[in-house]
């Protein structure tokens, strides 16, 4: 949309410029200035410059638009009943991925393209305007690729996760299916991919073959990420820093040496409680990394099995509640953590010159995102300036 906006009485802009000691950068009485899909200036509402459209916010909190840094949308069929069986006292195992890597293979394009844009709807509408997608329920050459393609219309953070769990017709040689993955499932996959992701865990993918996948990864030209200590204590997480990973994912069974590995890097821990929730598992120890200094992002992990939600709100109600995080450090990990987990730096804040991605809430306050859960309180998404 062409011309400029202004979205003007914000009663609380988050902005995340970290300005005065304060992450979430807060303006109050403010207004911001839209211009060609970025933001063109912010400042106090009586200064505002006259534009050619207008939001008035009423009073009501603008925030960035989250950020979503771990979400598998590219899949068929669902699980309901494995949710049912674990709600009724069955653990998690990660077993399931194999029955929908069985529907997904059976699925049209047009079958996935259409979960996945029924999926990426549901975030918008959730605010969330930044989104990674993952393959890793096709895991051969011809599925995977096309897991990536299809993400690929969707998003431009894509991520290949031929190395989610060995599939059944490799399990009594996996050596080979790790060949396969590095060999031509990733000249198959790279083309559509940003990043490159391991399932590192005990029953999928131990730290040698992670190690030989990511770095034939890396040698192709593609960032690493990588699922660690989700469902015990395990080599991930130091693998994933000693690689420079931009992010290790679930961090929920640390030792101490994981956290000060961490903590003397520049790589992310995304935390996904939504699949804590969904397994019923104890949450990962969020105040723990953050004393240490360590930078966290909150995602959704949105898949049929462990977590089949796209909602970040119920994200950082969850971190606040379950995780002992301030909704003020939620929020920021929700947004800015999350650009972080994705090196992106035109994401996840409210800066002259970053992508006008921003939610507009039915509320005063980014409190309330924690403080009223379940409530709609997505009232207006600005994704690109565009208004959705
Ligand atoms: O992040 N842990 C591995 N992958 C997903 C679960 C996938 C599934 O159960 O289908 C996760 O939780
Ligand atoms: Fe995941």
């Amino acid at each position: 949309m062409r011309g400029s906006l202004l979205v003007d009485h914000i009663g609380e802009l988050v902005t995340n410029d970290g300005r005065d000691g304060d992450p979430l950068g807060i303006r109050r009485d403010a207004a911001l200035l839209v211009e060609d899909g970025q933001v063109a200036w912010i400042g106090p509402a009586r200064d505002a410059p006259a534009a050619d459209r207008r939001i008035d916010a009423g009073g009501a909190a603008v925030l960035p638009g989250f950020v979503d840094s771990h979400a598998h949308l590219v899949f068929a069929g669902d699980r309901a009943a494995e949710f049912a069986a674990r709600m009724a006292g069955e653990p998690y195992t990660g077993g399931g991925i194999r029955t929908t890597v069985g529907a997904t293979r059976a699925a049209s394009d047009d079958d996935l393209r259409a979960t996945v844009r029924r999926l990426r709807a549901e975030m918008l509408r959730q605010g969330t305007t930044t989104v990674e997608i993952k393959s890793g329920y096709g895991l051969n050459v011809a599925d995977e690729a096309r897991s990536l393609r299809i993400a690929a219309e969707f998003t431009g953070d894509t991520t290949f996760l031929g190395a989610h769990v060995v599939p059944a017709e490799y399990a009594d040689r996996p050596d080979d299916y790790v060949g396969l993955v590095c060999g031509p499932m990733l000249a198959a996959a790279a083309p559509y991919a940003r990043w490159i992701d391991v399932f590192c865990e005990r029953g999928a993918f131990d730290a040698d073959h992670a190690r030989a996948i990511l770095a034939c990864g890396q040698a192709a030209g593609l960032g690493v990420r990588l699922h660690a200590n989700q469902l015990g204590p395990g080599p991930g997480v130091q693998l994933g820093v000693e690689l420079g990973a931009a992010s290790v994912d679930h961090c929920t069974h640390l030792t101490d040496a994981d956290i000060d590995a961490l903590a003397g890097s520049d790589t992310v821990a995304t935390l996904l409680p939504g699949a804590e929730f969904s397994t019923r598992s104890p949450y990962p120890d969020a105040r723990r990394l953050l004393d240490a200094g360590v930078t966290v992002a909150l995602a959704t992990d949105c898949n049929p099995g462990s977590s089949y939600t796209s909602s970040m709100p119920f994200c950082v109600a969850l971190a606040v509640r379950e995780m002992r995080m301030t909704p003020a450090e939620a929020v920021w990990a929700a947004t800015a953590g999350g650009a972080a987990a994705l090196r992106r730096t035109d994401v996840g804040r409210l800066t002259p010159g970053a992508r006008a991605d921003l939610i507009v809430l039915d509320a005063p306050s980014h409190l309330h995102l924690a403080y009223r859960p379940g409530v709609p309180l997505i009232r207006q998404v600005l994704h690109n300036g565009v208004p959705r």
